[in-house]
This record gives C-alpha cells, sequence and structure tokens, in this order.
C-alpha cells in the first residue's frame, strides 16, 4: 500500500496545499484551524482534518460514547501514559495491539490528505504525525524497540515506527507551530495536567517533522493576531519558487 505512492517522498516534495498546526494543548490549535479552513475555503476548497489520537478532539469524541465513553477514554489515555512511561516496561500483547491500529488509522487518516490535495483540495491539519520523539501525546509512535522482550510487541513496535517514518515523508507545504507558556495553556485548559502540559511545551519546539518548513508563531497573543499571522504565513508559503 505505502510501496506504491514513495515517488513525490523522493523527491522531496510536500504535499501541495496542505498545512499543519501544531503546538501544546490549550495553544488554540482547533480554533485556528477551524478559521484557517474557513478563511481558506473563500477562494479555493479547504478542509480541516483532525491528525491527533487519544488526547484533544479524539478524545473528546470517545468520552461523549454512551456509558461507556468516559470509562473509554480515560482507559485509552491511561494506557497510552502507561507506554509513554520509560521506566516502566511496555504493557501487554493486547495494549501494543490497540496501539499499532491506532497507528494504522492515521496512516489512513494521512492518505487520505494526500488524495485531498492531489485533487487540488486545501487541508488544514490539527495536529500532524511525527517520527523523531515516541508519545502518542506527541503524535509520535506509540510503541519503542528496546522496552520488551516480547517478540510480537518488538515486532509491533518496528512496524509502527515504519509507519511513522513513512508519513513523516508526507510533508505538509508548511507547519504552523503554535507557541505557548504553561500557565496561559492551563487557564485555557483547566481540565489538563499542567505536568503533561509543561512536558508537551518542552518537546514541541524539538520536533523538526522531517524537514518541513515551519513557521513559529506567539500563541499567547489576541487571537486575531494568531490568526493574522497564520494566514500571512501561509500566503507566503503558498507562494511558487521562483
Ligand atoms: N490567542 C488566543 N487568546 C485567547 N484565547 C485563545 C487563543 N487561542 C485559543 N484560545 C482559546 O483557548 C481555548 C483552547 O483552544 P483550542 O481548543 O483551540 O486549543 P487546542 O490547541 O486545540 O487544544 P487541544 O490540544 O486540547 O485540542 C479555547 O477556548 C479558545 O477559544
Ligand atoms: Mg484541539
Amino acid at each position: 500500500m505505502l510501496q506504491a505512492t514513495t515517488r513525490s517522498d523522493e523527491l522531496h516534495i510536500p504535499l501541495a496545499g496542505v498545512f499543519a498546526v501544531i503546538g501544546c494543548d490549550g495553544s488554540g490549535k482547533t480554533t485556528l484551524t477551524r478559521d484557517l479552513a474557513q478563511s481558506l475555503g473563500n477562494t479555493r476548497s479547504a478542509k480541516r482534518r483532525y491528525l491527533g489520537l487519544v488526547s484533544g478532539e479524539m478524545g473528546d469524541k470517545i468520552k461523549s460514547l454512551p456509558i461507556i465513553g468516559v470509562w473509554l477514554e480515560e482507559h485509552l489515555h491511561r494506557k497510552a501514559n502507561r507506554a509513554l512511561d520509560m521506566k516502566k516496561d511496555l504493557p501487554g500483547v493486547g495494549t501494543a495491539l490497540l496501539m499499532y491500529l491506532f497507528s494504522l488509522w492515521r496512516v489512513a487518516q494521512i492518505l487520505q490528505v494526500r488524495r485531498l490535495s492531489r485533487r487540488g483540495v486545501q487541508v488544514i491539519a490539527d495536529r500532524y504525525p511525527q517520527a523523531e520523539i515516541p508519545g502518542f501525546h506527541y503524535d509520535g509512535p506509540g510503541l519503542t524497540v528496546g522496552r520488551t522482550s516480547n517478540w510480537l510487541v518488538r515486532k509491533l513496535a518496528r512496524g509502527e515506527q515504519t509507519l511513522y517514518e513513512w508519513m513523516a515523508r508526507q510533508r505538509p507545504v508548511l507547519i504552523i507551530r503554535l507557541n505557548i507558556d504553561e500557565n496561559t495553556a492551563h487557564a485555557r485548559k483547566l481540565d489538563h495536567d499542567i505536568k503533561e502540559l509543561r512536558d508537551k511545551i518542552a518537546v514541541m519546539p524539538q520536533l523538526k517533522f522531517n524537514g518541513a518548513r515551519v513557521c513559529e508563531l506567539d500563541a499567547a497573543v489576541p487571537y486575531p493576531q494568531v490568526l493574522e499571522a497564520a494566514l500571512l504565513a501561509i500566503k507566503k508559503a503558498s507562494q511558487p519558487i521562483v
């Protein structure tokens, strides 16, 4: 499935019309991607795609499921946290399989983004997968080889890394990184653990997204300024190179 689509990867061409917004929880990704999609859609077809996993929007969707929603979201969150804790061994085969399935789902999302890009539709992604730093919380691989002796989990971890490396080669034209301090982020997301926010804030600037063009924006300034700066950055990045 993935081998047949490597031509543009080899040529290092970003996916035309694809822009991604990344940043810690509370930095304003969802707010901004909604407005960007609406604004860019005035001139050419544009769609917003959420590319995150258990946290953020997907977590909210899971939580809203009847009866089991809240329990399931907490359960998945706990499992993801557990797998992330480098001091502990990876969880068992069941959880590893579940995480691998999440990664396959993510590949399907990226394939959809590619199809839209090829059809000339602009895509505004809320989050973007990366292969550099493990951890679902940072939109990286959930499993890592070397922390378990179980052959199946090791195999899944290796397979998952390959999937993420392929996804990372599907670079957007521009990554908009929303930078924020922990207090502002926490004030906007009071239900989030401040330690988790601090951790994400520390990791976000390290991500290179496989050499994609990155625009750094201060997300603590009033929202209209953030929107204006993001639109300007997209306009600049969309201009043909002469
Ligand atoms: N620049 C800003 N100034 C003030 N408030 C903002 C700004 N940007 C976003 N907000 C507000 O902060 C809250 C969180 O924003 P949003 O849900 O878009 O963040 P997010 O990055 O998508 O978070 P998550 O990763 O948890 O999904 C919202 O209530 C939004 O209206
Ligand atoms: Mg969001």
